[in-house]
């Protein structure tokens, strides 16, 4: 996927949470990614990691206090708040969450909160007790009406023993907010549906037929239009993968399922993608016992399942973008070509799934585009930045 976090300013406030050792591993990660980090500590942070843990880190200098010896030092507040991309508070406490919500400014963090203009992302760490007084959560209300960007916590098991909300955000979650508030929004308002993965069709309470899709590339397109800013539906047959984060997943079996969840909801949409692996047949009868061997004939009777995609491409309306994936072993172009045109289509990415290293369950992919009028020949990458690459052109549709 695109670097989105490459040359940004990122200031990280560190509060006093013992969640404040979890936030090394995010500095690391960020600098890895070449994010220009720099950490800004709380006194009572730096009784639960050193500034030196984050100095090293970063490769930045680690501020601590309004008052530092240098120039630069006691402009800090400024010359941070002004230079940054964004802010992230982690882990933040309930008394940062109430000095921030009240625009009290009593140390470095606060100050360059009232500086900066950037966006603001807070995620709270503390008790669940603590978390869910009335105060904490009116304080809560306030940062959000502020503008700030407030993590909802984990789930789980905390350092006092206690079990509920309160835990720190998951990284994985909270780089996807950041890296979507770094990233143009050029879907904002826009809804999108993807399919993604096989179906199962079922043959008894055992058994189905399936195929190899992993769901990899349809879940990677949720991602990337999420990053973009649309509001992102994703219809998913059986897969081992999680969700993407600010997507809503709807989780179907088999292809008469999907048809339906599909249908239900495309008439509101804008842009539809259909990477999933539709079976084309599905078993004449569905025993609702298990079969045992003796009795399992060995020829199976089959039924064709709807074409989805050839019925969204009848009922398109005005303005919508309809955008269909074949996967192909030889005849890309012609076979792509005549599935773009019967199906009603904007744009159809075509996999070649003749080799190894692209397609069915790989991480890599390598498509070709068509349109109507022309074709693109995209590279050979991960099927992240090939999702990024098939965006960057649906943007040019819409
Ligand atoms: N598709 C669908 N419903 C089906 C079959 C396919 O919506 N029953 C969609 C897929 O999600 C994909 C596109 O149609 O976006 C092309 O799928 P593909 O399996 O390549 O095409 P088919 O029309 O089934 O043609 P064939 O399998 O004969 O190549």
């Amino acid at each position: 996927m695109t670097n989105v976090f490459a040359g940004k300013n990122i200031i990280l406030g560190v509060t006093g949470s013992i969640a404040a050792f979890k936030v090394a591993g995010w500095v690391s990660t960020l600098a890895k990614e070449e994010a220009n980090v720099s950490v800004i500590m709380t006194d009572s942070a730096r009784r639960f990691v050193t500034p030196l843990t984050f100095e090293a880190l970063s490769g930045n200098k680690t501020y601590c206090s309004m008052f530092g010896s240098s120039d630069r030092d006691s402009m800090a507040h400024i010359s941070l708040g002004r230079e940054a991309d964004l802010l992230l508070i982690a882990p933040a406490t309930a008394n940062t969450i109430a000095r921030l919500a009240n625009g009290i400014a009593d140390d470095l963090l606060t100050t360059t909160a009232l500086v900066t203009r950037a966006g603001v992302f807070i995620c709270p760490a503390m008790n669940s007790k603590m978390y869910s007084h009335p105060a904490t959560v009116t304080n809560i209300r306030k940062l959000k009406k502020i503008g700030y960007h407030v993590l909802d916590p984990a789930h789980g098991m905390m350092a006092c023993k206690e079990e509920g909300e309160g835990r720190l955000a998951e990284w994985d979650d909270v780089a996807e907010y950041l890296a979507k508030a770094l990233t143009e929004q050029e879907f904002i308002g826009k809804k999108v549906l993807i399919t993604a993965g096989p179906t199962r069709e079922p043959l008894d309470p055992a058994r189905f037929l399936s195929n190899r899709s992993s769901g990899k590339m349809g879940y990677a397109m949720a991602r990337s239009a999420f990053r973009r800013g649309a509001d992102v539906t994703l219809i998913s047959g059986p897969t081992a993968l999680s969700c993407p984060t600010g997507v809503n997943r709807i989780e179907v079996e088999s292809a008469q399922d999907m048809f339906d969840a599909v249908l239900k909801r495309s008439g509101k949409t804008d842009i539809i993608v259909k990477t999933s692996a539709v079976a084309d047949y599905r078993p004449a009868k569905r025993a609702e016992h298990k079969v045992k061997k003796e009795q399992i004939e060995p020829h199976l009777c089959l039924k064709q399942n709807p074409d989805i995609l050839y019925e969204l491409g009848k009922r398109k309306t005005e303005g919508q973008i309809l955008i269909g994936f074949a996967a192909e072993s030889q005849d890309l172009r012609a076979a792509g070509m005549r599935k773009l045109k019967k199906k009603n289509l904007d744009l159809i990415a075509v996999n070649d799934i003749s080799g190894t290293n692209s397609g069915f369950e790989s991480e890599n992919n390598q498509v070709l585009l068509l349109f109507s009028d022309g074709s693109v020949d995209l590279p050979h990458t991960s099927k992240q930045h090939t999702a990024d690459l098939i965006w960057d052109k649906i943007v040019l549709l819409s």
